[in-house]
């Protein structure tokens, strides 16, 4: 049984990582969706919430979990029983970033492999910051994130409109 790890900071989740867990759940046998709690940046949502909507999106996909991590990516892959860990990639922005985190994650672990996904071509512009930038500026985001999400980021437009 090969389970593998998608990572992410899913703040919020876009149809551009669904559609790299879609088709990772297509290959593998399981696949654990692992939400970053210790990112570097500053998210939008908790980390619960960003459970619950990528929760919500997966729904229909039997062999997919969601879980929150923190520390390490291999430590966490080691400790799930993952073979590797899958991520998608967009032409040109992604990919020294990627490679970095893909040679490094080998350094620590060369047991855990990364796998690359391509993102589809209409995904390539597609990004969480995009996304909060369009909901921030007034834009529709149909069609950018899965059902459970738009609700989501309209409750948190209203709140940091609040904030100001
Ligand atoms: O969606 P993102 O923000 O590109 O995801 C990045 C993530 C969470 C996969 C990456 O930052 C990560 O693996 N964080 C866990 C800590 C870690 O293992 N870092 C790499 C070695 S220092």
């Amino acid at each position: 049984m090969l389970t593998v790890i998608y990572p992410g900071s899913f703040d919020p989740i876009t149809n551009g990582h669904m559609h790299v867990l879609e088709r990772a759940a297509a290959l593998f046998h399981r696949v654990i969706v692992a939400v970053a709690q210790n990112s570097s940046k500053a998210p939008a949502f908790s980390t619960e919430q960003r459970v619950k909507m990528l929760r919500e999106a997966a729904a229909h996909l039997e062999n997919v979990e969601v879980d929150a991590f923190e520390g390490l990516l291999v430590h966490y892959a080691r400790d799930r029983g993952a073979a590797a860990v899958v991520k998608g990639l967009r032409a040109l922005t992604d990919f020294e970033y990627e490679i970095q985190q893909a040679m490094l994650n080998r350094r620590l672990d060369g047991g855990i492999e990364t796998i690359f996904l391509p993102s589809a071509s209409e995904h390539q512009f597609l990004s969480s910051s995009i996304v909060k930038e369009i909901v921030l500026l007034g834009g529709e985001v149909e069609g950018l994130v899965p059902r459970a999400v738009a609700p989501e980021l309209e409750k948190w437009r209203k709140a940091k409109r609040e904030e100001r």
